[in-house]
């Protein structure tokens, strides 16, 4: 049974272990324009940690340092910085021989790894995240960095030669698109923000980089790495409130990349805000709202073990997370029981604790907005049935199992993003069909069953309205060489290690026909190497 959390959860300042101590406050003052860390003396934003001490009037958010709060004018002299790294595709970065530019992005990832303590100690006090999911941030994002080198030297090397078609010769390579404004989401702010800009960055585009606005302090540490390994205007940071620097960035028409994770009312405003919209390219990963259909033949633990992971991993802040259960009436009873459980046998606590799976919210005023949910839940006939689900101690909340949901509910349809795990029954497959064709979204699906006809005669309508379908598995973003996309209000683009190569180039050719004079011409530019489009050399 799910114990209402004690205010104990939270510890004192000095009862924080002292490997997971913060030195602080983090007063980050440092900012990176056109290859120089400027040192920023203007308006800052206080940054608070979802962990909590007690306080004398109960637990009060750990101030943990600050960051800058910049304004137009800086956003305008990053842009000038990227634009002249850019200098109209004949810049340094983007004319740069690949394998030369792959040495970059390696020196880079062995700085990076040096930080790794204070990476992974920061993403635990900033967004709450515990320890083995942070470490797991870090060193998946570090696995991605090596396997986009490898991905890039195959395109690389498919791409070193020529071809001839219908007596015309040519040779087709990936070029890079121009300025490339970066803004990850605070669930993933290391990795989904590194998924973008590394693929972007290695690509030859020159890059602006926001954080999020939760998971700022831990970019910190990799500022100076980021100086020290690109030509200058390569990389550049900005923080503050979107509306005041990003508006003006997208207003320039100077973004050619729009890469964002994030909600598709912001996305939205951004892209409306560029005048140009053709030029502009929008790599998106946007809301999702997953749901998991448990057939009668489902083995139900394994069912209620995915689901748990699927819905409750880092409280249900992923966009993958499975956000609407449906179960057949059948078993319906049975795996509540079992799910209610499953979700009372979670350790809740500080994200150093070991086994600790339900961690501090950092979200402002995200257990008020969880609790509307399910008093709106409740008034149409729903009710929290795990004991104690729903119960609040300052940022934390435990989960709560809401059963039945149905049509009319905020919980039905909209992204809840916290602990909460809607459940309804089905007596015909058609209900939660139907569900996933008039919902507003369509990443994934998690399918549970055994009779392989059945789940084949599932898979088939389900890849026509979402991306994926998990068998007998929750949703997920990984391996990351798979497609992560979505239909719908989902996503727009799609990444993977190599996908995320394309989306941030486009084809270019030089194409001659193909006559002994063109041929005389293109021989002498490839062996004397005097162009770095128009060659065969091949990266070991
Ligand atoms: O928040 C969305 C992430 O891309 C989810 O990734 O499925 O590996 O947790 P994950």
């Amino acid at each position: 049974m799910n114990e209402p959390i004690p205010a104990s959860i939270f510890p004192a300042p000095e009862a924080v272990p002292e490997a997971w101590r913060l030195a602080v406050p983090v007063d980050q003052r440092s900012w990176l324009c056109g290859g120089e860390l400027r040192t920023w003396t203007g308006l800052t934003q206080p940054v608070l940690s979802p962990i909590c001490h007690p306080g004398p009037s109960g637990a009060e958010r750990a101030v943990i340092g600050s960051y800058p709060l910049m304004s137009a004018a800086e956003s305008l002299q990053v842009l000038e910085a990227a634009s002249r790294a850019w200098d109209q595709g004949r810049g340094p970065w983007p004319t740069m021989p690949v394998e030369e530019r792959i040495h970059h992005v390696a020196a880079f990832s062995a700085r990076m790894q040096e930080q790794r303590g204070e990476i992974v100690k920061r993403l635990m006090w900033e967004i709450g995240k515990n320890q083995v999911d942070a470490e797991k941030e870090f060193d998946r994002t570090i696995e991605y960095i090596r396997d986009t080198i490898s991905a890039l030297k195959e395109l690389d090397r498919l791409s070193s030669r020529f071809v001839i078609e219908e007596g015309v010769i040519g040779q087709i390579r990936r070029s890079p698109l121009g300025v490339v404004l970066c803004m990850g989401p605070f669930n993933y702010p290391l990795n989904e923000t590194f998924t973008t800009l590394i693929p972007a960055l290695i690509m030859g585009n020159p890059v602006i980089f926001k954080p999020p606005k939760l998971g700022v302090l831990l970019f910190e540490p990799l500022l100076a790495a980021f100086r020290d390994c690109f030509p200058p205007g390569v990389i550049n940071t900005i923080y503050g409130d979107g509306a005041t620097i990003i508006t003006p960035l997208m207003e320039s028409g100077r973004i050619d990349v729009l890469a964002f994770i994030g909600t598709s009312r912001v996305a939205d405003i951004l892209r409306r805000a560029h005048p140009k919209p053709h030029r502009l390219r929008c790599v998106l990963g946007l809301d999702a709202k997953n749901p998991a259909i448990i057939l009668k033949d489902a083995d139900l633990d394994l069912a209620v073990k995915e689901c748990v992971l699927g819905a409750l991993s880092f409280n249900g802040q992923r966009c993958t997370a499975l956000k609407m259960i449906w179960v057949h009436a059948e078993v319906c009873d049975l795996f509540l029981e079992k799910l209610s459980a499953a979700v009372a046998a979670l350790k809740c606590g500080m994200p150093w604790e070991p086994g600790v799976q339900i961690t501090p919210l950092p979200e402002e005023g995200k257990t008020g907005r969880l609790y509307e949910y399910i008093r709106d839940a409740e008034e149409r006939g729903a009710r929290v049935i795990n004991p104690g689900g729903g119960s609040v101690q300052g940022t934390c909340m435990t989960p709560a199992i809401l059963y039945p949901v149905s049509a009319g509910m905020r919980l039905y349809t909209e992204e809840q993003f916290g602990p909460l795990i809607p459940v309804a029954s089905f007596s015909e497959i058609g209900e939660p069909l139907h569900y996933i064709s008039e919902s507003s979204y369509g990443q994934q699906v998690s399918l549970f069953g055994n009779d392989a006809k059945v789940l084949a005669g599932l898979i088939d309508p389900l890849v026509n309205q979402l991306c994926r379908v998990n068998l007998n598995s929750q949703c997920q973003r990984g391996p990351d060489s798979f497609p992560f996309t979505g239909r719908k209000d989902s996503a727009e683009g799609t990444l993977s290690v190599s996908d995320a190569l394309r989306v941030f180039t486009i084809r270019a050719l030089v194409a001659a026909k193909e006559n002994s004079a063109n041929q005389g011409i293109i021989r002498e530019i490839v062996t004397e190497r005097t162009s770095r489009f128009l060659s065969t050399d091949f990266i070991f």
